[in-house]
């Protein structure tokens, strides 16, 4: 008989290395130390905490277990669970798409930065301190005056956006036996440069100032909404769920192997990089509040600032080897947002399309990196990062992760239903979830993510366009929302093909 083998992870630690490469991306550095800035400090932790249990480990539990279940990417998944289902698999697969399109566009800012840090470009000193600013905003995005003016693409950005995609390529060209072993050896590298930013940071006067305001928790903030709705939909990115590629992930998983333990160390794994990464990032806030004698609102930490104006900031300011620890920090975010970027591009879209039209990986690999980069350029233009990580950010990774994570939860809760895939999962799993885990997969998990959509979203951005935009520029998240779930439907109707590249029994 003959028997489709699907590609397997060489062994545990390799598919842990690969899932918390995927969890492990910019937004630990860079998104969680932010939101936990602008929402009050400590306070922020409790909700992220809450959601991490109560939505991201059993949502996690559910991806890796349906694509287990189904050895299939999420569009097989959904397509096994009925035909009628298989569009809601390729709705993320269009958001994963469309996320890679941006996220490796601040890969390659923060590939020019790694260039620029090597002479500090934007000044050293309290000289850098002003300079940092205009270095990021001119010098390297040349920024234009809104969206409306796009302007030509920036050179310097292509080429290291071309660069981002050709190791991308390299990582994701022979599938996961390459995936495994170079997650290895990025997250080991990534977390020995965050160990040395930590020691650095902690080690910096004024430290203790911005850990304070980090770890004291100002429990009034909880009172706010937009707290929870900042920490849920953050627990759902930075563990990368709701992007198609956990099922794809979880599809490479042995016959026998385990799930619930390895959704624990994932998530939990992830979180607790992330919050050390808040040491690194708020000792360095406390030593720019009193180097420049400033209180803590006036540090420019939000949102890319933070990553591209704070951090120059700090380092312009350090008492030696600038060079040095400016270096550490873009790589080490470049190699964080790498393992994402190719769990994205491998397990979000190129698996998908090798599991439904039957192509070879090279063939899906090369489509996929090509197209992702010349879509890429548009946001390498001047009026690019409005378009990429802000209007784009919003249409996918904001509503189409939740909604589509919300009708999943949903589908699979009520219609697989939840309670045999906690069988399945506990058949094999080092420890066995209870009865608990189908009320919060059939209502508390999709209710939570509505509630975000709905309140969070959908009241706040039809009352305002969103981020303060025209009218027409914000529409363009509802048009890229229907576009993409039209596109998920016209792709249910498309014959799946068996696939060619397997080997077999
Ligand atoms: N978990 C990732 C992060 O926190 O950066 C989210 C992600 C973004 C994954 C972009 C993959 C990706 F391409």
């Amino acid at each position: 008989m003959v028997e489709v083998v699907r590609e397997r992870w060489g062994g545990r630690p390799y598919f842990i290395f690969a899932a918390l490469g995927s969890a492990i991306g910019l937004g630990n550095l860079w998104r969680f130390p932010y939101l936990t800035y602008e929402y009050g400090g400590g306070a922020f932790l409790i909700p992220w905490i809450i959601g991490l249990i109560v939505l991201g480990i059993p949502w996690m539990i559910v991806e890796f277990g349906m694509g287990r279940y189904f050895q299939s990417s999420a569009p097989g998944v959904f397509g096994g669970i009925g035909k009628k289902w298989e569009w809601l698999g390729w709705w993320p697969v269009w958001c994963a798409f469309g996320i890679t399109t941006y996220y490796t566009v601040v890969m390659a800012w923060t590939l020019r930065y790694i260039g620029a840090a090597a002479t500090t470009a934007w000044g050293v000193g309290e000289a850098g301190a002003t300079g940092a600013a205009p270095f990021f905003w001119e010098q390297v995005l040349h920024i234009s005056s809104g969206p409306e003016v796009l302007g030509a693409p920036v050179g310097a950005l292509v080429g290291c956006l071309a660069i981002v995609w050709a190791v991308i390529f390299l990582v994701t060209f022979k599938g996961i036996k390459v995936i495994g072993p170079v997650s290895k050896y990025v997250m080991i590298t990534a977390w020995t440069f965050l160990v040395i930013l930590v020691i650095r940071g902690l080690t910096l006067p004024g430290a203790a100032q911005g850990l304070n305001f980090y770890l004291a928790p100002d429990f009034s903030g909880l009172g706010n909404m937009e707290v929870w709705f900042a920490a849920f939909s953050q627990i759902a990115f930075t563990l990368s769920l709701g992007m198609a590629g956990m099922y794809a992930y979880g599809s490479f998983i042995a016959k026998k192997g385990d799930i619930s333990n390895n959704a624990f160390i994932t998530s939990f794994g992830n979180c607790a990089t992330s919050f050390f990464a808040g040491f690194a990032v708020f000792s360095i806030v406390g030593f720019i509040m009193q180097s420049l004698s400033i209180p803590v609102g006036e540090v420019a930490a939000k949102s890319v600032g933070l990553a591209f104006i704070t951090w120059p900031v700090a380092i312009s300011m350090m008492p030696g080897a600038n060079s040095f620890f400016g270096i550490i920090f873009f790589l080490c975010l470049f190699l964080l947002g790498l393992s994402s970027a190719y769990f994205l591009a491998y397990g979000g879209v190129i698996s998908p399309l090798m599991d439904k039209f039957g192509i070879s990986r090279i063939k899906a690999t090369t489509i996929v990196c090509v197209i992702a980069f010349l879509i890429g350029i548009i946001f390498t233009t001047e009026g690019g990062i409005y378009w990429g990580p802000d209007i784009l950010d919003r249409a996918v990774s904001f509503y189409g992760l939740l909604l589509t994570g919300a009708l999943a939860c949903i589908v699979i809760g009520w219609g697989f239903p939840a309670s045999k895939l906690r069988k399945y999962v506990n058949e094999t799993s080092d420890f066995k979830i209870g009865a608990w885990f189908d009320w919060l997969i059939k209502i508390v998990v999709p209710a939570a993510l509505l509630f975000v959509v709905i309140y969070g979203g959908f009241v706040q951005d039809i009352a305002t366009p969103y981020g303060g935009y025209p009218l027409w520029v914000a529409s363009m998240i509802w048009v890229i929302l229907a576009v993409t779930l039209g596109l998920s439907f016209w792709l249910q109707k498309v014959k799946t093909r068996a696939p060619k590249e397997v080997s077999r029994k």
